[in-house]
C-alpha cells in the first residue's frame, strides 16, 4: 500500500508551475506535511545528465521517438530513486511535469500519438500514476509572452518551437483533463500568482486530508 501522496504540475511554458511549486512546498510544510519537491526532467544525477541531451540546442537532428524514449528514460531512474523512496516514507512528492508531459508534447504535438507515447511509459513507471495532477492551463501567447519577460535561465530546445507547436501542448492537455477529469484537475493560470497558490493548495489538502489509506 503506498504511504505517501504523489502529485505532479503540468502545463505549458510560463505557466509558473517551478515558482508555484515551490511556494506550495513551503505551505504544505507549514501544515506539518513531509514534501520532496522535484522535477522534471531531472531531479537526480542521472536524470539530469540526460536531461542535458534532451535540451541541448545543439542536438538538431534529435528523432521524435528518441526524444520521448530519453524522457521516459530519465522518469524511469527519477521515479524508482527519489520519487518512490519518499513515498515510502510517507511523504508528499510535488513533481514538475510527469507522464502527461510526454503525452501532450511528444504524443500530441510532435505527433507521435498520445497511445503510443502512452505505452513505452508504461514500461518506464508500471502503472505508477500521480494521485493528483493539477494543470496550470495558460494561452500559449500569454506563457511565451512572460517567458520573454521575466526568463533568466537557458533557452532550451523545446522553447524555440513556434507558436503552433505551444498551441497543440496546450490542447493535448485540454484533451487529457477530459479524459481523466478525477486525477486531473484545471487551474487558472492567468489569474494572479497568489490565487494560483491558493486553489492549488486547496486542492493538495483536499487529496491528501480525504484519501483514505
Ligand atoms: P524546463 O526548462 O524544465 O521547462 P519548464 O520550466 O517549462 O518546465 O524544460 C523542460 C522541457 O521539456 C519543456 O519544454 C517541456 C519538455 N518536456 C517534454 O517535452 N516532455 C516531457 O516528458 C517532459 C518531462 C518535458
Amino acid at each position: 500500500m503506498k504511504k505517501g501522496w504523489f502529485i505532479t504540475i503540468e502545463g505549458p511554458e510560463g505557466a509558473g508551475k517551478t515558482s508555484i511549486m515551490n511556494k506550495l512546498a513551503e505551505g504544505l510544510r507549514k501544515e506539518g506535511l513531509a514534501v520532496t519537491a522535484t522535477r522534471e526532467p531531472g531531479g537526480i544525477a542521472i536524470a539530469e545528465q540526460i536531461r542535458e541531451v534532451i535540451l541541448n540546442k545543439e542536438n538538431t537532428t534529435m528523432d521524435g521517438r528518441t526524444e520521448a524514449l530519453l524522457y521516459a528514460a530519465a522518469r524511469r531512474q527519477h521515479l524508482v530513486e527519489k520519487i518512490k523512496p519518499a513515498i515510502e516514507r510517507g511523504e508528499v512528492v510535488l513533481c514538475d511535469r510527469f507522464i502527461d508531459s510526454s503525452l501532450s508534447y511528444q504524443g500530441h504535438a510532435r505527433g507521435l500519438g498520445m497511445e503510443d507515447v502512452y505505452e513505452i511509459n508504461q514500461f518506464a513507471i508500471d502503472e505508477f500514476m500521480p494521485d493528483l495532477t493539477l494543470l496550470f492551463d495558460i494561452r500559449p501567447e500569454v506563457g511565451l509572452a512572460r517567458i520573454q519577460a521575466h526568463r533568466s535561465g537557458e533557452i532550451n530546445r523545446l522553447d524555440l518551437e513556434g507558436l503552433a507547436f505551444h498551441e497543440k501542448v496546450r490542447e493535448g492537455y485540454l484533451h487529457l483533463l477530459g479524459k481523466f477529469p478525477s486525477r486531473i484537475k484545471r487551474i487558472d493560470a492567468e489569474a494572479d500568482m497568489e490565487q494560483v497558490y491558493e486553489d492549488s493548495l486547496k486542492l493538495i489538502m483536499e487529496r491528501v486530508t480525504g484519501s483514505v489509506r
